[in-house]
């Protein structure tokens, strides 16, 4: 068991970990898992989506906006399709630091990357957002481009946190060609059930869940450039040519990506 970890407490990279059908979680976060999955039939399939969002942005940042270095803060425990898997197949040189405030994560992620080049993990907490840039300078030069990946993490501030400050304080760490990528859980589809969600997940999970509307969520990329298609629906983000987006009431998802010019 790692250090600091308590495994009675559900926690939200286990619990999500678990979501995404992965082995790194313990009893109390698959009881959570049973709950939220019997609330809300699409728990499941809004991580997958999730987590395809991610990878398809990656993607677009290494391949098309030419991005070779990236900071992945919430990174989650190590799944399929990792942030430094998706960008070092576009180029093996590219650099990934993830920052997570889970010491499961911490372990898991150390023991994965043992033989990556190019990557580092370490634990740092989004609300103390100096620490983790100081500690990412040393493995990232920031007077180049740098994505800075907050996939799924926003929404575990609420307002009185002022997680506008904190991608204020990233975003003013870039320089021109740096990238802000995020999504963010949202109650606005019209449906209650991922307000039920976000009401049981808050009661269960070490974090709370605080869902944001559109217009809150695009607010995060103020001061970038959008890239296109700007903060829309995370699978209607760039879909892969061919297939079919999920209904976005199967995945309550705000998605985007801004650039810094
Ligand atoms: C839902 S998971 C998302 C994982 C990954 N970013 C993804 O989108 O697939 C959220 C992650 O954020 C981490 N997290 C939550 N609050 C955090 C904070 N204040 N600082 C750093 N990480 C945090 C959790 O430990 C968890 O691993």
């Amino acid at each position: 068991m790692p250090k600091g970890v308590d495994p009675t407490v559900p926690s939200s990279a286990r619990v999500y970990d678990a979501l995404l059908g992965g082995k790194d979680n313990y009893e109390s976060d698959r009881q959570v898992l049973q709950l939220l999955n019997d609330l809300y039939p699409h728990a499941a399939a809004t991580a997958r989506e999730n987590r395809a969002w991610l990878g398809r942005a990656v993607r677009y940042l290494a391949e098309e906006a030419g991005v070779r270095q990236f900071l992945d803060i919430g990174a989650g425990l190590p799944t399929q399709e990792n942030v430094h898997q998706v960008a070092q197949a576009v180029d093996p040189s590219c650099r990934v630091v993830y920052v997570d405030n889970d010491p499961v994560v911490l372990s898991h992620g150390q023991a994965l990357l043992a033989g990556s080049k190019n990557v580092t993990v370490f634990e740092g907490d989004l609300a103390d957002v100096d620490a983790i840039l100081e500690q990412a300078r040393e493995h990232l030069d920031f007077s180049r481009p740098v994505a800075v990946l907050l996939s799924a993490v926003l929404h575990f501030f609420t307002d009185d946190q002022d997680p506008y400050r904190l991608v204020a304080r990233l975003r003013g760490a870039l320089s021109p060609g740096g990238h802000i990528a995020l999504s963010h859980g949202t109650g606005d589809i019209g449906s209650e059930d991922s307000k039920t969600f976000a009401d049981t997940y808050s009661q269960r999970v070490s974090s709370s869940l605080f869902l944001r509307d559109h217009a809150q969520v695009s607010a995060f990329l103020d001061g970038l450039e959008p890239v296109e298609p700007g903060v829309v629906h995370a699978v209607h983000w760039r879909p892969l040519p061919g297939t079919t987006p999920r209904p976005v009431e199967e995945a309550p998802v705000y998605a985007g990506v801004g650039r810094l010019v």
